[in-house]
């Protein structure tokens, strides 16, 4: 028996939508837990099987780990194992975040490399070398990544890009290494400034989270905390795309809407009136469009630039906007594959390299198609409320490993869809 997704398309999606806590934020969050003897708790979890994956990979390592519906609490013992190759570890792409906690607290770790990804190749040299500069010694084997250090000390670590995960596990690691820690060319991305403050609320001391110069002074320990999830900035780009695809009228809730500075310009020159609601229970966005989308190019970036998550969105807009559109795709050059997948339902588009020239059509035409990943799965969603008939859209387990209550969702803001066992 396997599920999958139909989409009826022709619907114009009204109505509000809540947006959950970062997927990419949360699992760093509860590595973070690593670092602190006591109970972390953490708040705003989405409902998404990473989180009790991570769950388990952080119980095989000696933490009890409770999960009550959005809440997280973690509680770590004085005595950590460093082996992170249980089959949880195996199954979590975000696995290797529970690195630099543990060089950081156990000075040794054994870690499950993540599979292969759809995505593209995911090399790990600049966690590896950053480490390194540390004081740890580094090296793959049977199918792990091993960190040794006798003692951590402050580096000046210049990355030779900014990597979020590599950003990631030199922090945690640095938190507790004796001494202060440059690193330059690090990762600006929202998800960075919120376990920065985490580290900072559990006694880390951290200047410069969402500049590229992170400087971190080294303390003997952290302290549990208790820390609110950021609003998914991805999930909620996903929105204001497919109100602007349907010409519909979403107000999106429970995300910062200046973590969507650049997408939601993009989406003002596609020609849609989007309203910003700063702060409190009202945070978030309004997108509200009337005719065709105008065709517009998109460029993929480290944060602030436009990110590669949002790009299939970007394509699938694309489709059928008016006029011709450019995407260049400088993160994951694997990721578009997505676009053969956009052809079968219709879409004029042909990619040279990095680039990607899409021609927007009046109307896409539905088919069976396959998600290859998370973002790539909630486009070809997007792109099938946008095609006559109904697209039926395979691999949902990658939706819906980021997206909780995806169907629900949209239902809810007026779509065909129906998640069908066949
Ligand atoms: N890179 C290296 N060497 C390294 C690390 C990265 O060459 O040691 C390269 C990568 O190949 C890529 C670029 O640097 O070209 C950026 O990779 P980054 O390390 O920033 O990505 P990541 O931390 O592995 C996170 C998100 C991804 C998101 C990217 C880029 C998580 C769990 N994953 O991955 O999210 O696409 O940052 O923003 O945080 C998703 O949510 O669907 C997803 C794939």
């Amino acid at each position: 028996m396997s599920e999958h997704f139909r989409v009826h398309g022709g619907a114009r999606l009204v109505g509000e939508v809540d947006v959950v806590g970062a997927k990419n934020s949360v699992l760093k969050l509860m590595a973070a837990a690593l670092l602190a003897e006591g109970t972390t708790t953490i708040t705003n979890c989405p409902d998404i099987l990473d989180v009790p994956l991570m769950a388990d990979a952080l119980r095989s390592l000696g933490c009890q780990v409770e999960l009550e519906g959005d809440v997280a609490r973690i509680t770590t013992p004085a005595e950590l194992s460093f082996h992170a190759d249980s089959e949880a570890m195996g199954k979590l792409r975000a696995s290797i975040c529970v690195l630099g906690p543990l060089v950081g607290r156990c000075k040794r770790a054994v870690v499950a490399l993540p599979g292969g990804d759809a995505i593209g190749s995911r090399p790990l040299d600049m966690h590896q070398s950053g480490l390194e500069k540390l004081g740890a010694k580094t090296w793959i084997e049977h199918g792990c990544i091993v960190a040794e250090a006798e003692g951590l000390h402050g580096a000046q670590i210049w990355l030779d890009f900014p990597s979020m995960g590599a950003t990631e596990n030199i922090l945690m690691a640095a938190v507790l290494a004796n001494g202060t820690t440059v690193i330059d060319n690090a990762a600006r991305e929202p998800e960075i400034i919120d376990l920065c403050l985490m580290l900072t609320q559990m006694g880390a001391k951290i200047e410069g989270a969402g500049t590229s110069t992170l400087t971190v002074h080294g303390v003997t320990e952290l302290k549990p905390t208790e820390h609110r999830v950021i609003g998914d900035r991805i999930v909620g780009a996903t929105w204001g795309f497919a109100a602007v695809m349907t010409r519909g009228d979403v107000r999106v809730r429970g995300v910062n809407p200046h973590h969507l500075d650049l997408v939601l310009e993009k989406l003002r020159m596609a020609g849609a009136e989007v309203t910003v609601y700063e702060g409190g229970e009202d945070e978030g966005f309004r997108v509200v469009m009337d005719g065709r989308p105008k065709a517009v190019d998109f460029v993929t970036l480290p944060y602030p630039g436009f990110a590669t998550d949002n790009q299939p969105f970007a394509i699938a807009l694309s489709a059928v906007s008016e006029g011709t559109s450019m995407i260049t795709e400088n993160l994951f050059e694997a990721r578009f594959r997505f676009i053969d997948e956009m052809i079968r339902l219709g879409a004029d588009a042909r990619t040279d390299g990095h680039h990607a020239v899409i021609r927007g059509v009046e109307k896409l035409s539905s088919a069976p198609v396959w998600a290859s990943d998370i973002r790539a799965g909630a486009g070809l969603v997007l792109a099938g409320l946008c095609a006559d008939g109904a697209t039926e859209v395979y691999e949902i387990f990658h939706i819906e490993r980021g997206y909780p209550g995806f169907v629900e969702n949209l239902r809810k803001l007026g779509a065909d869809v129906e998640r069908v066992t066949s």
